[in-house]
């Protein structure tokens, strides 16, 4: 189902948290952090040409895979939910803004 479009405005707002060091829509590339096109429901650390930390590697190479559950617990608390990640952002505490920024994240395919 297509996510509601008052939610994806929102989530277009609290990307602006993660603009400084990620880039998404067409033509986005890799920076800080590796562009976020096509990210939901793909492998863990699986953009190409960019070079994750050891930690996202391993959770990508175990199967897993940024589905809605594993974006709330790694954007509510990235270095619990990934120790050691490089992604240096203390997270969004409100599972309304997660929910947010996942559906404005959905609408960019690879
Ligand atoms: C990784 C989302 C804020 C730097 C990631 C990934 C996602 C993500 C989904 C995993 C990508 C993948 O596996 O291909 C977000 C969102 C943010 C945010 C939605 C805002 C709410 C930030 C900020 C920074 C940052 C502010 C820089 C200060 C990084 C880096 C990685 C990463 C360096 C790679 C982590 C690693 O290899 O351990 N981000 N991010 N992010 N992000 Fe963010």
């Amino acid at each position: 189902a297509a996510a509601d479009p008052a939610l994806i405005e929102a989530g277009e707002k609290v990307f602006r948290k993660c603009a400084a060091c990620h880039k998404v829509g067409e033509g986005a590339k890799h920076a800080v952090g590796p562009a976020l096109n096509g990210v939901v429901d793909r492998a863990i650390a699986s953009a190409e040409g960019f070079k994750y930390s050891k930690p996202l590697t391993d959770l990508g190479t175990g199967g897993g895979i940024w589905d809605s559950a594993a974006l709330h617990a790694f954007l509510e608390d990235p270095k619990g939910f990934a120790p050691g990640t490089k992604m240096s952002f203390a997270g969004l505490k409100k599972a309304e803004d997660r929910d947010a920024v996942i559906a404005w994240l959905s609408t960019f395919a690879d």
